[in-house]
């Protein structure tokens, strides 16, 4: 009989149903698990009633089940040590330890490493002190970016354009705590100008696959305006990131990486993501996230075509020399469904319709949860609707047209999702 294998995928939005679809794609994938997953990949798999912060849970859980593979899709597990935990009970983990964690869990962590490896990102200060941080602060230009130094659920960045926003933004997070803990340090840099990229490099600790680059539109409104969310779309790849661009980001950037974590002796096998801004003097790293993007995820993986249980199992068995990616040609663009008041206050349990898509696309399922048999609003981002194709523009009408299968009500999204590659469009 041919070999067959399990998953399990920890979290439960877009990037999560994503990952589990593009494993159900393998006939050899037999069972998938969440934890704790949402209304679309119980359609796909079987969601456990384990949120992705219970460690001890999920923990107790794999001990018993032992799944063949666990992927971690968020960050407060990696930086909590659940990839640590379930190594040390002896399964195959996809995912950073809690010291690899790091490069995301803490900016100032990162930010020492970048500058010990020499890589190009901000000018930077990091500081427990308030007055101290103000005064380094003075001696930037004024327009530079305030950076609560822990998790801070993509929240904690503030883009002053004044020395008195800046102070503000100092006193709100060190004295009064509006991150909480995140902003007991604080880190402080000079603005870089240019447009953003998102890389993700597969890598068992010392070899590297990337994968299609992408690109996110963070901002709620058209145009990039109003408010910072999670991420509204994206698309991939991103016209940008030329081969050269590439091979600059891999030699200049992500090897000198992997280079700095061994050298603080952290076997690092998960998900590099590195958030650049493309300026004038080239890539500089904004940010790393030691996880998939989302909702990144939704984009490349419809453009890979290696299976991910080789590509992810390699990675996590430290044998990733071995896999040459194949990727698909075209592009993906996704479109975040979002409800009423997201970022700000969502409102949730409304009643979400479903229709049919059509071919080559998806809707993956964010912040929904079925109740009585129908499915609900249960998170700001609720769904993401994905088209690929031959080409960027049939991946972004495929993207939209799949969008109008699903309502409910008070749905908001922006209608010009990837508009820096195609221009504008208004619908
Ligand atoms: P981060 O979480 O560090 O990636 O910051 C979130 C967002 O803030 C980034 O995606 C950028 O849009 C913006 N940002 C962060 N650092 C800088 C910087 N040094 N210059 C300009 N924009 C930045
Ligand atoms: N889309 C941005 C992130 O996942 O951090």
């Amino acid at each position: 009989m041919a070999e067959t294998y399990t998953v399990l995928i920890i979290g439960g939005g877009g990037r999560e149903h994503a990952l589990g679809w593009a494993f159900a794609r393998d006939p050899r994938i037999q069972k998938i698990w969440f934890a704790p997953g949402n209304a679309g990949t119980a359609l796909i798999g079987s969601n456990l009633p384990l949120p992705a912060t219970d460690l001890a849970g999920i923990i107790r859980w794999a001990k018993t089940e032992k799944p063949g593979l666990v992927v971690v899709g968020p960050e407060v597990p990696l930086c909590a040590g659940l990839a640590d935990r379930l190594r040390e009970a002896g399964l195959r983990v996809l995912g950073p330890g809690a010291q690899g964690a790091q490069l995301e869990g803490s900016k100032s962590f990162c930010k020492d490493l970048l500058v010990s490896q020499k890589i190009p990102t901000a000018r930077a200060g990091s500081f427990k002190d308030v007055t101290e941080a103000i005064r380094f602060s003075g001696s930037l230009p004024c327009r530079q970016v305030v950076k609560a130094d822990g998790l801070a659920a993509g929240k904690g960045v503030v883009i002053a354009e004044t020395h008195e926003e800046a102070a503000k933004a100092i006193r709100e997070m060190m004295a009064d705590r509006v991150f909480g803990d995140a902003g007991a340090r604080v880190l402080i840099e000079e603005f870089l100008d240019g447009e953003e990229l998102s890389v993700h490099a597969v890598t068992d600790g010392r070899n590297l696959v990337i994968l299609p680059s992408a690109q996110d539109h963070k901002r709620v409104g058209e145009g990039d305006t109003g408010l910072n969310t999670g991420g509204m779309g994206a698309y991939a790849p991103a016209p940008k990131a030329t081969p050269e661009l590439l091979r600059e980001v891999r030699d200049k950037i992500l090897l000198p990486t992997l280079a700095g974590l061994a050298a603080r002796g952290i076997d690092y096998r998960g998900i590099l993501y590195a958030g650049l801004m493309l300026t004038r003097e080239g890539p500089k790293v904004l940010e790393f996230n030691c996880r998939f993007g989302d909702p990144e995820t939704e984009v490349i993986l419809p453009l890979i075509e290696t299976p991910l249980w080789d590509l992810l199992g390699a990675a996590a068995d430290g044998d990733l020399a071995k896999i040459s990616l194949q990727t698909r040609t075209g592009a993906a663009l996704t479109v975040v469904l979002a409800a009423p008041g997201y970022p700000a206050q969502p409102v949730l349990g409304q009643k979400i319709q479903m229709g049919k898509t059509g071919a080559d696309s998806a809707i993956f399922h964010a912040g929904t949860k079925m109740a009585a048999g129908k499915i609900m609003v249960a998170g700001g981002r609720v769904l993401a609707a994905t088209g690929w194709g031959d080409d960027l523009q049939t991946a972004r009408e495929r993207a939209y047209a799949a969008a109008k299968t699903v309502s409910f009500e008070g749905m908001h999204f922006r209608r010009d999702i990837g508009y820096r590659a195609l221009g504008k469009v208004v619908r």
